[in-house]
């Protein structure tokens, strides 16, 4: 990793405490950014700073609690972001019920309580996490927004509507912010992930599942957080300056066109 390429940037990766998000920061601590890790899980979010800031020479982190559906944590979040680092550059939206979804159900099973939460911390929180660093990268004139999204959305995976739905909502978002703050110099798009094999994956799907998925990508391997990686650097470095309102499927060729 070129410890250069993002030095001096200050990054914030929501839900980060944990699986993939964690991989994001380590990745944008490596690539030499500052990183604010934002999640409701304490503990690990903490010690996960803690461990950029010993591993990582040069590059600063900090934990900020954050429940990304709070509007008093996500201005808390952008706050604390300018206090520690002076700017904010990145937001990558990845904070969202995933491994904590009720496991795979029938449409008509899932409440209205369930959908809504789902809906509120997938869909909502990634609008209320823009609406709080927005001001910060409109005043610089640059930034770098970063939607988690998910390959489920081309697909329309069935026993998760509210999910599937959510992770629409996150792309459709994506092209309306781009086209909304586009006149700042702001970039906005989306990542779409395949099926990680990851504790949350592992949860979610019998193993058999797991590899049917594997079989059915152009490149037949099970897909590990690393992979995302190289996108979500991209998409955070100028290499990316003129890529907006876009949806990059990173699922080793499952989904096409
Ligand atoms: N694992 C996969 O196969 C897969 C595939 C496609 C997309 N994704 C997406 O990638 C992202 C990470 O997935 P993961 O597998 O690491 O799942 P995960 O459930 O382990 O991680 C989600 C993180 O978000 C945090 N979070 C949840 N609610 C929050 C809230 N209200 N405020 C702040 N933080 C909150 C959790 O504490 C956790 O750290 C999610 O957006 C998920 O939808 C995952």
């Amino acid at each position: 990793m070129d410890a250069a390429r993002l030095a001096g940037r200050a990054a914030i990766v929501t839900g980060a405490a944990r699986g993939i998000g964690a991989v994001y920061a380590r990745a944008l601590a490596a690539a030499g950014a500052d990183v604010v890790i934002a999640d409701v899980l304490e503990s690990p979010g903490e010690a996960l700073a803690r461990e950029l800031l010993a591993t990582r020479a040069g590059a600063r982190a900090v934990f900020v609690r954050t429940d990304v559906t709070s509007e008093g944590d996500t201005a808390r979040m952008a706050r604390a972001t300018i206090e520690a680092f002076g700017r904010i550059d990145i937001l990558v939206n990845n904070a969202a019920i995933y491994l904590d979804l009720e496991r795979k159900r029938p449409f008509d099973e899932i409440t209205v309580e369930e959908w809504d939460r789902v809906l509120t911390v997938n869909a909502r929180g990634v609008w209320q996490c823009v609406k709080a660093v927005a001001p910060t990268m409109q005043r610089q004139g640059c930034g770098k927004i970063i939607n988690i999204s998910s390959a489920v959305a081309y697909v329309g995976t069935p026993g998760f509507v509210h999910y599937v739905a959510s992770k629409a909502a996150v792309i459709g978002l994506t092209r309306a912010l781009a086209r909304e703050l586009g006149g700042c110099n702001i970039s906005v798009n989306a990542v779409a992930p395949g099926l990680v094999s990851n504790d949350a994956s592992a949860r979610l799907n019998p193993p058999e599942y797991l590899a049917q998925a594997s079989q059915a990508r152009a490149i037949r391997r099970a897909m590990v957080p690393e992979d995302l990686v190289g996108t979500v650097l991209f998409l955070a470095s100028p290499e990316s300056d003129f890529i907006t309102g876009q949806t990059f499927v990173v699922d080793g060729g499952a989904v096409m066109g």
